[in-house]
């Protein structure tokens, strides 16, 4: 028997626009603004590579300013807690930083503990997205943009116009430098690695006995790996080509992080 099925259209508007209200509201959306944020120091226990990562980006911009006879000029795109703005502050005695996160909780961690930086007039921080900071921004007025574990969080669209905002703010010679997720080509080595990742987040933050913050990196790794805002390898390094980049160079592979560097020429 046909049981007449019904469809009560203004239940199913209502029913859809929750749906979105909910996925809009989703309080994941705003990634570092929990127990990450507030924890993210266990991120060095969690992922060694990541300390790794930050070190060789302060290294790299030591290597661009060893030439330089006047003070160099960096953008930070989420500079985060400051754990990469130290190792960027720290690679030059004359550099100038300005330090861009648009999540508070992180950044005012970096402006208690960088606050020597400021007072010396070499840091400065802007509060805005990265894009928005960007656009922001002069063509041709920056001599390096240097970042870390920061653009694999972008939504592949917007990574694109950050990309390309990159390239207009970089003075020509200018650099571009991050360490960072860049997935492997190879998605089944890919998966393996990540999948080591996870069981060492386990392994450490169950016996730290923080499974609060283990569920937010777990949460929060969904996000990186989804097909809208995983940043592999070969696209992430043509992207840079697309944007204009020349000198284009991944090095320095660790698992699933690496270091991408570009010139603007
Ligand atoms: C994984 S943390 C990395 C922090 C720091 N770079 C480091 O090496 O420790 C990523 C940072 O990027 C920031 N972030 C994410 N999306 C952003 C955006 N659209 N604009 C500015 N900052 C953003 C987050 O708030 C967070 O502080």
């Amino acid at each position: 028997m046909n049981q007449g099925l019904t469809i009560d259209q203004d239940a199913t508007a209502m029913s859809a626009k929750s749906s979105i209200d909910n996925i809009t509201a989703n309080p994941y959306d705003a990634l570092f603004s929990s127990v990450i944020g507030q924890d993210y120091y266990l991120l060095k226990q969690i992922s060694p590579f990541a300390a790794e990562m930050s070190r060789l980006v302060g290294v790299t911009v030591s290597k661009f300013c060893a030439d330089k006879t006047v003070p160099v000029s960096v953008v930070e795109l989420g500079g985060g807690t400051g754990i990469t703005s130290l190792s960027i502050l720290t690679a030059d005695e004359q550099l100038s930083l300005l330090s861009i996160d648009n999540e508070p909780i992180m950044q005012n961690q970096a402006k208690l503990s960088l606050q020597q930086w400021v007072d010396e007039g070499r840091l400065s921080f802007s509060e805005k997205d990265a894009l928005s900071a960007l656009q922001s921004l002069n063509s041709n007025s920056v001599d390096v943009i240097a970042t870390a574990y920061t653009l694999h969080n972008f939504e592949s669209n917007y990574r694109k116009q950050v990309l390309a905002e990159i390239f207009r703010v970089l003075k020509p010679k200018g650099q571009f430098i991050n360490g960072d997720r860049y997935a492997l080509n190879d998605i089944s080595a890919h998966t393996r690695s990540t999948q080591n990742e996870v069981a060492g987040y386990f392994k450490v933050l169950i016996e730290l006995n923080r499974l609060d913050v283990l569920e937010h990196w777990i949460i929060h790794l969904f996000n990186d790996e989804s097909e809208n805002h995983i940043m592999r390898e070969a696209l992430a390094l043509q992207q840079l080509a697309d944007a204009g980049f020349k000198q284009i160079n991944l090095s320095h592979r660790l698992e699933v992080n690496a270091l991408v560097t570009a010139v603007k020429e």
